[in-house]
């Protein structure tokens, strides 16, 4: 296993280009399997967690090339319905094929996802949604197994106790692309990455409206076709970046973002003092002043994403005041406060709250990261630390960051990779 090792205290300067979205291509990628006919989907992220989704497609007998971005997805003529456990196991996001399977097969069997260290991870919105739709849904031996002759539209509400499930919404916005009638799914997830893939599935012939709303109505048709589709700008990536300029009072300009899915981000890093400044398609991320300390709940789209928590953790690790950081998606979503306490920081854990006291300086440590945005959080703490820091286990990092250390590099990180 590899390990990065970061010598602190550059201030990060140039410019880099945004990869496209983790959590919009997994969706996006799955949706293939709703036609027999040829898909292309560009500006796709080599990614850990995407590959893991192309053996999946290969698995279910799906063609899949992969080269300089841009996969090309195609039927042999060997179908299955079993998506197995030791790849759904790997990535809970790979659950999001049970809907196409299932409308494209009349039946399916989709391992359940683990949970992973972020949570238990449950999958009854899904199931819900599913069912809702006439599926059969029976659980044996670690395996849903669904099958309807016919699915049918119905009106679903999708909501939780955490709010709206994204790939929950998605499961079923996909299934319902081939139920006989209208399915409106309500509370469903606005996020970004689900209006992206209702862009791919109406380019393939679905009928959708309200998608990025909490609304969605979907009419049932026959079938759908292939399509082509470039995947929005990873905006997680894109905030993890802009916490990396101020972390190290730099003055990065990102590239390639869609700044309207970044309005949460943008808000908080102002009040903390960013200066952010647009242009097209690019922001300039630097001081405006001293950081002051903020305070942060994580929300479903449009609120602060929960896949900013760690990384706007490290940034007030090191701001003068008291953060409170509020964890509303999931609340233990907190591995990385034991691991940037090792470096130094003062952070307090509070059920689903972390009290950060900003200490001057971080101090460089061997730290292990835990899970994909804890890793993030680290490299951000080891970019401002004194001396060195190892953040071991890094393919944590290697499954949402597309060469995480190569852009980093660019913009004067000192940053490299060693065997553990
Ligand atoms: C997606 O996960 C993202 N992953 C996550 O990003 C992201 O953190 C999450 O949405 C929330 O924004 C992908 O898109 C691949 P949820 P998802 O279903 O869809 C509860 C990252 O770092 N829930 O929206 O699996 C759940 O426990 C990853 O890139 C149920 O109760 O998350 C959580 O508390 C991590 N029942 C909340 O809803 C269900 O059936 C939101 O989960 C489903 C979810």
């Amino acid at each position: 296993m590899d390990k990065l090792v970061i010598e602190g205290g550059v201030k990060l300067k140039g410019e880099v280009v945004i990869s496209g979205s983790k959590n919009a291509v997994l969706p996006i990628l799955a949706a293939t399997l709703l036609t027999d006919e040829p898909c292309v989907i560009k500006n796709v992220p080599n990614l850990r967690d995407t590959n893991t989704m192309l053996k999946i497609l290969r698995s279910l007998g799906k063609n899949v090339e992969f080269n300089k971005g841009i996969v090309t997805v195609s039927s042999t003529r060997h179908t299955s319905f079993i998506a197995d456990y030791k790849l759904v196991s790997t990535m809970r996001a790979s659950f999001c094929v049970l809907g196409p399977i299932l409308a494209k097969l009349k039946k399916a069997k989709v391992s359940l996802p683990g949970g992973c260290i972020i949570g238990v991870r449950p999958v009854d919105l899904h199931l819900k949604g599913i069912k809702s739709l006439g599926a059969d849904i029976t659980i044996e031996s670690g395996y849903v197994h669904a099958k309807a002759s016919q699915l049918k539209g119905s009106q679903v509400y999708l909501g939780g106790v955490y709010g709206s499930s994204v790939l929950a919404t998605d499961n079923v916005m996909m299934a319902a692309t081939l139920a006989k009638g209208e399915t409106i799914i309500e509370s469903a997830a606005c996020e970004p990455e689900v209006a992206d893939l209702a862009e791919f599935l109406i380019k393939m012939g679905a009928k959708i409206k309200g998608h990025g709303t909490p609304i969605i109505e979907i009419e049932g048709v026959r079938q759908l076709h292939g399509a082509e589709h470039s995947i929005i700008p990873d905006r997680i990536e894109a905030g993890t970046l802009m916490v990396a300029s101020l972390i190290t009072k730099g003055d990065i300009t990102i590239k390639n973002v869609f700044y309207q899915h970044l309005g949460a981000v943008v808000d908080k890093l102002e009040e903390a003092g960013a200066s952010i400044s647009k242009t097209d398609s690019s922001l300039r991320v630097r001081l405006k002043r001293k950081l002051k300390a903020i305070n942060v709940t994580t929300l479903p789209y449009p609120g602060f994403p929960t896949d900013m928590q760690a990384q706007i953790m490290s940034l007030m690790s090191i701001t003068p005041g008291i953060s409170v950081i509020t964890e509303k998606i999931y609340p233990d979503r907190f591995m990385h406060v034991a691991e940037l306490n090792r470096m130094g920081a003062h952070i307090q854990r509070e059920g689903p709250h972390a009290i950060v006291e900003g200490v001057k300086q971080l101090s460089g440590a061997p730290v292990m990261a835990s899970d994909l945005r804890a890793s993030a959080s680290l490299v951000l703490a080891g970019l401002v630390a004194r001396g060195r820091t190892s953040v071991s286990r890094i393919y944590h990092l290697e499954r949402g960051y597309e060469n995480m250390e190569k852009k980093l590099q660019v913009l004067g990180a000192k940053i490299w990779r060693e065997k553990e």
